[in-house]
């Protein structure tokens, strides 16, 4: 499995993503100028996921790069072939990427509380829940409450062992 930046002509496909039934009730999806938006930001990334036959299997948004307080949003994720681990697999790539590739302190995203999977993936890989945004996001069936979940450095570096290398050679005296 691997992440690419994503390109145009993958476009078509992750649109069709958002809207399909699966998925649509978990997040709020974008347009195509929303998307081509996110590709040209130089503070966001749209990543595309393929799968080991080079299938395009999800996507992923990333915002706030380089904000001051060296914060990521890790804006969306959406996994078209559910259940075989590209998701889990994905944010552990993201994780790396954003702690390693841009030093970010601090990895938050959120999440409607009634998304049971997608809390138990991120609970699974190190993020922990923030604080509720009560009825904060209007819907056809009324106000959802959104969750905020992140991971610290020190508690991704904790969890992980990361990074090896430095663990490796650290001296103690
Ligand atoms: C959430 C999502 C990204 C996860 O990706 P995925 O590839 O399906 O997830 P994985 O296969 O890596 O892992 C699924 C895990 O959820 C668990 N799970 C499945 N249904 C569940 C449920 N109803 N409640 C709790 N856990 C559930 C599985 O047992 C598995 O757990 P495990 O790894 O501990 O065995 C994907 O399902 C998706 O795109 N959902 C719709 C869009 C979405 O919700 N995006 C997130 C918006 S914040």
């Amino acid at each position: 499995m691997r992440l690419k930046q994503t390109i145009k002509s993958d476009l078509g496909e992750i649109l069709k993503m958002e809207q399909d039934v699966s998925n649509v009730e978990f997040i709020i999806p974008y347009d195509l100028i929303e998307h081509q938006k996110v590709m040209n930001e130089k503070s966001e990334e749209h990543l595309s996921i393929f799968d080991e036959n080079s299938r395009l299997v999800g996507f992923i948004l990333l915002a706030e790069l380089y904000s001051d307080n060296n914060s990521i949003e890790f804006k969306r994720i959406v996994v078209s072939d559910k259940g075989k681990g590209y998701g889990s697999k994905a944010i552990q790539l993201i994780q790396k990427k954003c702690f390693g590739e841009y030093n970010c302190n601090r990895l938050w995203l959120d999440v409607f509380e009634f998304n049971l999977k997608a809390i138990h993936v991120y609970e699974k890989l190190g993020f922990r829940k923030e604080s509720i945004k009560s009825e904060y996001i209007k819907s056809h069936q009324g106000h959802k409450n959104l969750v905020i979940m992140s991971i610290l450095r020190n508690e991704y570096q904790y969890s992980t062992g990361w990074p090896k290398s430095e663990h490796k050679h650290q001296k103690y005296i």
